[in-house]
C-alpha cells in the first residue's frame, strides 16, 4: 500500500519540481540545470510524502497541498547539497550519482543550494502554486523558516558539525537530531495540515506529537543504514559517519539498542494517530516505512 500511495505522491511532487525548476534565460540554464540535477534525481521524496498525508488525513485533497510539498523537497534538496560540500560532510556520491559539487564545481554547488532554498519560500508565498488565503500562506512560511533556519536544520547542522570526534550524551544527540533532520519532517506534517484548511489546534499538536516521533525515528534509522546497509542501496557511501567519526545513536547506543529504539518512536508516533480514522493510513504507513526502509 505504502509503495503505491509513495509512487503517486512522488510522481506528483516530482511534476510540480520540475515545473519550477526551468531557467527563464538562457544565461541561467548552467544554474537551474545544477538545481534540477539536485532535485530532479529519484529522492524517495518523503517530506512531501508527509506533506500530502497530513493533508488528506484531515479530509483535504493533493492539489491543495502542491506547493507545500514542493517547498519542503526543496529545503530538503538544498541541505543535501550543502551537507555534502568538502566543507562539511564532504561526500562524492548522493542518490547513486556523483554530488552536485563533483558533477558541475563548488561555486555552482553552492549557488544551487542558495537557489534551492529560496525558490521554497517564493513557491509558499505565491498564492497561485500554494493556494491559501493570506494568514494561511504567512503561518506556513513561519513554519517553514522556523524548521529551515538556525533554530531547525541549519541549528542541528552545526551541532553536527561541531561535534565530529566529541562524545555526546543521548540528550545533545538527540537535540542535534532533532534539529537537523527532525525539524524538517515536523514542518513537512505540519504544513499538510495547515493546506488541508482543517487543522484546529487539537489535530495540530496530536499530529506533531506523531511528526516529532517520526523525526527523530528517520535519523537513527539513517545512522543504522550507515552501518549496516550497503553503498549501493543506500546511493551514498555506506560507513561514512563512522569514517568521519560523527556522532550517531549505533555509536552512541549500539546497533541493536538504536534498533529498538527507533522501533519505540514508532510506536510512539501511531499511538500519536489513534484518535485518526482510515483516512490517516498513509501516516501510519510512513511510521512503519520509516523504521523499515533500507535505504
Ligand atoms: C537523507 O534524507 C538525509 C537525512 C536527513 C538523513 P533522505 O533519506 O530523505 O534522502 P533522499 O531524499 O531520499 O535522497
Ligand atoms: C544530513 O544528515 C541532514 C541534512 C542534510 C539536514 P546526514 O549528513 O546524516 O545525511 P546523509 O547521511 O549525508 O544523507
Ligand atoms: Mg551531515
Ligand atoms: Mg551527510
Ligand atoms: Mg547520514
Amino acid at each position: 500500500m505504502i509503495a503505491a500511495y509513495q509512487a503517486q505522491c512522488q510522481a506528483r511532487a516530482d511534476a510540480a519540481l520540475t515545473d519550477l525548476l526551468v531557467a527563464p534565460y538562457a544565461e541561467l540554464e548552467r544554474l537551474y540545470q545544477a538545481m534540477r540535477y539536485s532535485v530532479v534525481n529519484g529522492g524517495k521524496r518523503i517530506r512531501p510524502l508527509l506533506v500530502y498525508a497530513a493533508c488528506e488525513a484531515l479530509g483535504g485533497h493533493a492539489a491543495q497541498a502542491d506547493g507545500a510539498a514542493c517547498a519542503v523537497e526543496l529545503i530538503h534538496a538544498y541541505s543535501l547539497v550543502h551537507d555534502d560540500l568538502p566543507a562539511m560532510d564532504d561526500d562524492d556520491l548522493r542518490r547513486g550519482q556523483p554530488t552536485t559539487h563533483k558533477a558541475f564545481d563548488e561555486a555552482c554547488a553552492i549557488l544551487a543550494g542558495d537557489g534551492l532554498q529560496t525558490l521554497a519560500f517564493e513557491v509558499l508565498a505565491d498564492g497561485q502554486r500554494n493556494p491559501q488565503d493570506a494568514d494561511t500562506r504567512l503561518r506556513m512560511l513561519s513554519c517553514l523558516s522556523r524548521a529551515a533556519g538556525p533554530a531547525g536544520m541549519v541549528g542541528g547542522q552545526a551541532i553536527d558539525l561541531d561535534s565530529v570526534g566529541h562524545k555526546l550524551d543521548q540528550t545533545a544527540l538527540e537535540l542535534m537530531h532533532r534539529h537537523k533532520t527532525g525539524a524538517l519532517i515536523e514542518a513537512s506534517v505540519s504544513l499538510g495540515a495547515l493546506a488541508s484548511g482543517k487543522a484546529d489546534s487539537a489535530t495540530l499538536a496530536a499530529l506533531a506529537t506523531y511528526a516529532q516521533a517520526i523525526g527523530l525515528a528517520f535519523q537513527v534509522q539513517d545512522d543504522i543504514l550507515d552501518v549496516e546497509s550497503d553503498t549501493a542501496t543506500l546511493g551514498k557511501r555506506q560507513g561514512a559517519d563512522i569514517a568521519r567519526d560523527k556522532p550517531t545513536y549505533p555509536a552512541l547506543l549500539g546497533l541493536d539498542a538504536a534498533k529498538a529504539y527507533a522501533l519505540e518512536l514508532r510506536d510512539q508516533a501511531l499511538a500519536a494517530l489513534q484518535g485518526f480514522n482510515a483516512s490517516a493510513e498513509p501516516l501510519r504507513a510512513l511510521a512503519r516505512f520509516i523504521v523499515e526502509r533500507r535505504s
